[in-house]
């Protein structure tokens, strides 16, 4: 079939895949074996977001994918997860959290928890999972591995890749030998990732975003944020971009691990509404607005430092998730949920080569 050689990037080159399109990694569980090893096979790049897991689950992990592709594919990790606030965090802090709280946990029949004191395996340990393992991509996100990390991978022949919300940051990341950068615009489902400044401050949209990076630096430039169609794709590539990421409209898909309400939610009319919220994690994020994104604007200040907001509210969302209320369960989306039309991942991604093909000879 003839196209206009947009499938031939320098990222696809890098990388050694078929078609500049990354599947997003998903924290929180919701990336799926499956689901990154079959966008692999189908010529992408298959992400798995290791965000919750340890070392040894995330070789696990990778044992699993292995045994479903032998193409290239990316294990994600945050390398920030721990705010600094939780240092100063007290009791009385943590009352003040309970009472805002209360009338939820109530509602339920639930007893407000005690303050949260586990919090996950850290980036220091987890890192050594993909050192073990080798995966061909480590991407991450909040911030730059070390040196030593940067050049251990290097040594693995392990490519990877960093995410930018803002110039400066992808600037950083290029310095510090970054093989390719995810230029993240705050259209996009999840966490806003930010570094240098507060996510609060690192606003800018993908159109804004793509090009200011693809102009100021020379390694290859992922858009992600918003890109749910061959429209988006081509207009991404245009925007100087050398690959797209996209996130939301595979969650929305069979074989991601979202839970069967998430998907339902994604397809709904109401996924047409997101918001920025920390209520869910401590940190900045964009969900599907619900009962509590709405009732508690303007506590942000109020709220846990990130991850002790996550495990709090936590206690709730399983509850509401028992009892099937909907109104107080974190659904996490972008922008772009409204655009989805399909339902299976092969038939997304094929649906993305051939329409993305088909923009390209009608415009040629
Ligand atoms: C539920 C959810 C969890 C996510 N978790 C991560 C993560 O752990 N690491 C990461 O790099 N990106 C994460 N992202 C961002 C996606 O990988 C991707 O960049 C983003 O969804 C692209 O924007 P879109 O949602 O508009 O397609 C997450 C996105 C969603 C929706």
């Amino acid at each position: 079939m003839k196209h206009a050689g947009w499938q031939s990037t320098s990222l696809t080159k890098l990388l050694g895949i078929q078609y500049p399109i990354v599947l997003g990694p998903f924290g929180g569980g919701f990336s799926s074996e499956t689901q990154a090893a079959m966008v692999s096979n189908l010529g992408g790049l298959g992400s798995f977001g290791a965000q919750p897991f340890t070392a040894a689950e995330i070789v696990t992990r990778v044992e699993t994918i292995r045994k479903k592709t032998d193409r290239p594919f990316n294990i994600n990790l945050w390398v920030n997860n721990r705010d600094e606030r939780l240092n100063s965090y007290d009791q009385a802090d943590y009352n003040g959290l309970k009472a805002i709280f209360k009338p939820y946990f109530d509602k339920f029949g639930l007893p407000l928890p005690p303050m949260p004191t586990e919090f996950g395996p850290e980036f220091e340990n987890q890192v050594q999972g993909i050192l073990d393992c080798r995966p061909p991509v480590f991407s991450f996100v909040y911030g730059i591995p070390s040196t030593d990390i940067l050049e251990k991978c290097k040594s693995l022949g392990i490519k990877t890749v960093g995410n930018a919300t803002t110039v400066d940051e992808a600037l950083a990341l290029e310095a510090a030998g970054v093989d390719a950068v995810v230029a993240t615009g705050f259209e996009a489902g999840g966490h806003r990732v930010s570094f240098l400044r507060p996510a609060e401050d690192s606003l800018t949209g993908t159109f804004s975003l793509v090009p200011q990076i693809s102009d100021s630096v020379s390694i290859p430039v992922i858009a992600a944020g918003g890109i749910a169609d061959a429209r988006g794709i081509k207009a991404a590539l245009t925007l100087g971009a050398e690959a797209v990421q996209i996130g939301t409209a595979f969650l929305a898909t069979l074989e991601s691990g979202a839970p069967p309400a998430h998907k339902q939610k994604l397809l709904s009319p109401e996924a047409r509404y997101t918001t920025l919220t920390k209520i869910f994690s401590g940190r900045l994020a964009r969900g599907i607005r619900s009962v509590l994104t709405e009732e508690l604007k303007g506590k942000e200040h109020l709220l846990a430092p990130y991850p002790m907001q996550g495990r709090f509210i936590g206690h709730l969302r399983a509850e509401a998730i028992a009892k099937g209320n909907t109104d107080y369960i974190t659904f996490w989306s972008g922008q772009s949920a409204a655009l989805i039309r399909h339902m299976d991942t092969t038939t997304l991604f094929t649906e993305l080569i051939n329409e993305t093909n088909n923009l390209y000879q009608i415009n040629q």
